[in-house]
């Protein structure tokens, strides 16, 4: 299993350029199985959670074509024919966005047959709202053997129908889901308490451009007119809001100056607030933000919420900062109910953190130094990344495989800013630990 190891001390210094997001990539795949027409879709991340939907889809019979060369973040999904509208249990235990399937494929073929995904490091996360929210719409859903099963009801013409759905609770994916499922329903859907994220905003701007008629994507209201068909179109994904957090973070940290491209600073806002109160300097231009980490670093509170609140999964990397900031930041996690598994890991290299329950408090200013440590999902795998990055001496961070799920070319990424980082095979025995996806 890869490892990575880094050299910590060095100061960031340079340009990164900042990938597509998969969060709005994983959504926007799924969204070509609503048509039999290609979708081509541009600035796709070369991580592996993109791989693993690209099976997924095969596995369906979508013929799905990556991009090479210049083209390499370019992919085209012709949904013509779908023999197994099926995402197996295999595929969904790696990645729990499989179940962005459900609506499409139950709004597409009639019927749909996905995995549950079980329990999972960072919290229960059940789908309960998405199977709601399809039943709301007509869908007929059994539950058997771990699978979930949707069909299209033959007394209502084989077709969901237009509802009115509450959310219990803001969830991305359940608004995602529900959204496609309800482009292809007989007339109108309105969904309140809405998740406002921009990859759903995203995800929108697409199934508009395939056909569809929604308003008010991105707000807590979203509104959608089903059609009858949609039809083949081309869309540029936005970029990684989450990536480029981590590498202003990443700047800050080690007193570094980088230049972040090729982002949306405008989806970044919460971040850099928190950052400036922890005394961060940052010039923010249309699509990029120059972070100066000359100051030192005093402690802020932070709570996660909801878009456009701080992001849960900037949180992890949030506390590698926080260790490094003068005094002490209290950290609460409201929205998963177990995502501090980072912290025990940070403490391993020095930090001082106590938690309770979904509050962590750090004292921040205690010096890290290099430890062996293991990363228990794809955010906080970044948070033991940066935590390397400033201290004494060489980190080892087993089962970087997390890393990959959602950070396309890290190492070099970090190396042309002047870390020292390189990735090796198995170096160290292994350690006893809990199984996890994120
Ligand atoms: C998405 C993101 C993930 C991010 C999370 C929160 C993708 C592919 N993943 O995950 O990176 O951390 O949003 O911003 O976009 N819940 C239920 N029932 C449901 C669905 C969710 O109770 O049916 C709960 C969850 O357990 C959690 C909360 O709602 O406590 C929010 O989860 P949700 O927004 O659904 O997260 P994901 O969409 O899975």
């Amino acid at each position: 299993m890869d490892k990575l190891v880094i050299r910590g001390g060095n100061p960031l210094l340079g340009t990164v350029r900042i990938s597509g997001a998969k969060n709005a990539a994983l959504p926007c795949m799924a969204a070509a199985l609503l048509t039999d027409e290609p979708v081509i879709l541009e600035n796709i991340p070369q991580v592996r959670d993109i791989e693993t939907t690209r099976k997924l889809l095969a596995a369906m019979g979508a013929e799905v074509e990556l991009g090479y060369g210049r083209a390499q973040h370019r992919t085209t999904i012709s949904a013509r024919l779908l023999a197994a509208p099926e995402a197996s249990y295999d595929l969904v235990k790696t990645m729990r966005a499989s179940t962005l399937v459900l609506g499409p494929l139950v709004a597409r073929c009639g019927r749909a047959r996905v995995s549950l995904p079980g329990g999972c490091a960072i919290g229960a996360r059940p789908i309960d709202l998405h199977i709601k929210g399809l039943e709301l719409l007509g869908a007929i859903i059994t539950q058997e053997h771990g699978y979930v099963e949707a069909t299209t009801d033959p007394q209502k013409g084989n077709r969901l129908h237009g509802a009115e759905i509450v959310f219990d609770k803001i969830t991305v994916t359940g608004t995602e889901d529900l959204l496609m499922a309800a482009t292809l329903a007989v007339g109108e859907t309105v969904m309140t308490n809405c998740a406002r994220e921009p990859e759903v905003g995203d995800l929108a701007m697409l199934l508009n451009a395939m056909g569809a008629h929604i308003e008010g994507a991105g707000t807590s209201t979203i509104r959608v007119q089903g059609v009858e068909k949609l039809h083949g179109a081309r869309h540029r994904i936005i970029p990684d809001r989450i990536e480029a957090g981590t590498f202003i973070i990443a700047a800050a940290l080690t007193g570094g100056d980088v230049n972040v491209t090729c982002c949306d600073p405008t989806h970044l806002t919460a971040v850099i607030q928190k950052l400036h109160e922890t005394g961060v300097k940052t010039v923010i231009k249309s699509d990029c933000v120059r972070v100066m980490g000359d100051q030192a670093l005093k402690a802020a509170d932070m709570n996660t919420e909801e878009y456009p609140g701080f992001p849960t999964d900037m949180q992890a990397q949030y506390m590698a900062l926080a260790t490094q900031a003068e005094g002490t930041s209290m950290i609460s996690e409201n929205i998963f109910e177990n995502r501090f598994m980072h912290a025990q890991e940070l403490v391993r290299m020095g930090a001082n953190i106590k938690v309770e329950g979904r509050r962590a408090t750090v004292r921040g200013g205690t010096p890290l130094s290099s430890a062996a440590v293991l990363a228990s999902d794809l955010r906080a795998s970044a948070s033991l990344v940066l935590a390397a990055l400033v201290a004494d001496g060489e980190t080892i961070i087993d089962r970087v495989y997390h890393l990959d799920r959602g950070y396309e070319n890290i190492e070099e990424k970090l190396k042309s800013l002047g870390a020292e980082i390189r990735r090796v095979g198995n170096i160290f025995p292994k350690r006893a630990a809990a199984p996890s996806r994120a």
